[in-house]
């Protein structure tokens, strides 16, 4: 049977139209009605019919999990400066050292006037040298497109785009100036994005079908109005006097229990009208301007994405520029992106986008990432730091919300990833082999079979830590797993500033522990004896999914404290598991109980 992969795709369907239609009046010359119809039938068919190989999501269990080459994948990622990838000759310098910092995926940028210079006249020179570096070095990739938005702004639309604002209207605001970022209410800036992108997707199709080089790919990046908290362009002003449309208020009414809080709170507040307007519906209030961008941007991409996957239809991400601190109201940062308040907006306009993912800039990761896990959106995090704090980062996403991987901004540049700890500004240089990302995704690498598989059975959890947040409890299987950074026995008061571990449950009384400068208790968790020891605990590794035991652990390694009195008025036996500073190592350990 044909690959559906090399039938054509819409581009290529409406180039042959004219053939195909006169090829179907022959038909009808020497067929029945009934014969064009199934003939119809069999071509849709073999058009849409998916390639299991190519990359997908899929519901797996517990977990939404990637799928490449038939496989559950877990992206090691790391995504390059924004114009890193317009250079192949520079991207020759990064391939192998990306390589040897054990990623298996790279997030690399390509602008829209890199490919489309000229109205029509695309040139993918670019796309297949990026693919044949990675290739070479085999990695995976996902592209970032940056069309009409990077940023809130449009900076990589091509020449054509940006100097004819009159065919291509900008967003206006409050001031009534133009700035320079195209405005989602116009139908010929969404063709001629759409145009693009569908050109640029067909031609993955066309170069990767086979290999499967690209497992993702990220829809603009990091969309929405900075300036003002809607668009004040004529366009805009005519969409935002319309009613709500139907299908969002369908949604809100469907999903009424499972709407983002502050969301369902605004639509309450404004005494949860079945229609009205956007002010009428949620608010005369920035926040209603908020969520009427959300779901213009939302709109435009989920076109986008639909007639990219016409093309090739791998999985399709956005990525979002979380509110910082600083910023007050909708236009500090770009209003509409998908902020959790408008994730449900997002959701309703934009099905085709399969997750909305957040750039992890901000300190407090475990609780951004659990704003974006949700049973409707698996969480990727494309952009966050891949210094030690951001190994934490990954382990947290990754085992604690079954993430389908993790990618720290700039790694072409491996200076920013030697520093000690999130937002320090260490200066020693360390070597490729010695970076905190290298090693640590050298042990998720090793662990990845386990990993996945236990994502889709829920038998995983993982703790973040750092001074603010000392410990934390896991209960999985049969027990609580209690993980604390890590003390110095002599003098307790003394932790380590930052730790990190996941946690597997491989039996009932069985767990794989891997993590850094921390150290790790149980407390049963089932109604029997209420006190768990250690039976055997050993340190090793993982070759190809199968466990190689290396040292036992005991004595010293893994003597909480003496203080035998004080443990057993806490159920604890005084003893745990230890992780040093030299890692991330991974421990197996069996627990035996007793009163
Ligand atoms: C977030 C953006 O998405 C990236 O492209 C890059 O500009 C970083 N910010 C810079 O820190």
């Amino acid at each position: 049977m044909e690959n559906p992969l090399n039938s054509p795709g819409k581009l290529d369907r409406i180039q042959t139209r004219s053939q195909t239609t006169r090829k179907i009046m022959r038909l009808k010359t020497f067929c029945s009605l009934a014969a064009i119809f199934s003939l119809a039938l069999a071509t849709a068919n073999s058009q849409t019919a998916p390639d299991p190989n190519m990359a997908h999501l899929e519901k797996r269990g517990a977990a939404t999990q990637l799928i490449v080459d038939g496989k559950p994948y877990l992206v090691l990622g790391g995504e390059t400066d924004n114009t890193a990838s317009s250079s192949l000759e520079y991207m020759d310098t990064v391939w192998p050292k990306l390589a040897k910092m054990n990623l298996n995926t790279v997030l690399v940028g390509i602008g829209w006037d890199w490919v489309e210079p000229a109205e029509g006249k695309y040139d993918f020179t670019l796309v297949d040298g990026l693919l044949t570096g990675a290739r070479k070095n085999n990695l995976h990739l996902v592209f970032l497109w940056f069309g009409s938005w990077k940023n809130g702004l449009s900076s990589f639309a091509p020449e054509w785009v940006k100097a004819d604002q009159q065919r291509f209207p900008r967003a206006r605001l409050k001031s009534g100036k133009a700035v320079e970022v195209l405005s989602p209410f116009s139908d010929a800036n969404l063709q001629a994005d759409t145009r693009a992108y569908a050109a640029f997707m067909q031609h993955l199709r066309k170069v990767d079908s086979k290999q499967h080089t690209v497992v993702m790919i990220q829809l603009e990046n990091e969309v929405g109005l900075l300036g003002d908290s809607r668009d004040r362009s004529a366009g805009a002003e005519a969409a935002f006097a319309r009613p709500v449309p139907p299908e969002l208020m369908d949604y809100l009414q469907k999903n009424k229990e499972t709407l983002w809080p502050d969301l369902r709170k605004l639509w309450e507040a404004a005494g949860t009208k079945t229609a009205g307007t956007w002010q009428e519906i949620f608010g005369n209030s920035t926040a209603a301007d908020e969520i009427f961008m959300a779901w213009n941007y939302a709109r435009f991409m989920d076109h986008m994405a639909k007639a990219g996957k016409d093309e090739y239809a791998v999985p399709v991400f956005s990525n979002t520029w979380l509110v910082q601190p600083e910023d007050k109201s909708p236009g500090d940062y770009p209003s509409g992106c998908p902020e959790p308040l408008v994730i449900d907006v997002w959701k309703a306009g934009a099905p085709a986008i399969d997750i909305n993912a957040p750039d992890v800039h901000l300190p407090n990761f475990s609780f951004w990432a659990g704003q974006f896990h949700r049973p409707n959106n698996p969480l990727f995090v494309p952009e966050s730091s891949g210094d030690a704090g951001g190994v934490a980062n990954a382990f947290y996403g990754i085992g604690q919300y079954a993430g389908i991987g993790y990618s720290p901004f700039g790694v072409n540049n491996s200076a920013r990833l030697s520093e000690g700890r999130s937002g320090s500004n260490a200066p020693t240089p360390v070597a490729l082999e010695n970076l905190p990302l290298t090693r640590a995704y050298a042990m998720l690498a090793q662990m990845t079979p386990l990993i996945l598989d236990a994502q889709t059975k829920g038998t995983i959890g993982a703790a973040w830590l750092n001074t603010n947040q000392p410990a934390q409890s896991i209960a999985l299987g049969n027990y609580v797993v209690n993980v604390e950074l890590r003390k110095n026995r002599r003098n307790p008061a003394q932790v380590q500033p930052l730790g990190y571990a996941i946690v597997i449950a491989a039996g009932p009384d069985e767990y794989f522990i891997a993590g850094l400068d921390v150290q790790v208790t149980f407390s049963p968790n089932t109604p029997g004896p209420e006190i768990a020891g250690l039976a055997d605990a050993e340190t090793g590794r993982f070759v190809q999914g199968r466990w190689i035991p290396g040292r036992k652990m005991n004595g010293d390694d893994v003597l909480l404290d003496y203080h035998q009195a004080a443990a057993a008025a806490n159920n604890q036996s005084g003893s745990g598991l230890m992780f040093g500073a030299d890692g991330p190592t991974v421990q197996r350990v069996k627990l035996y109980r007793y009163h």
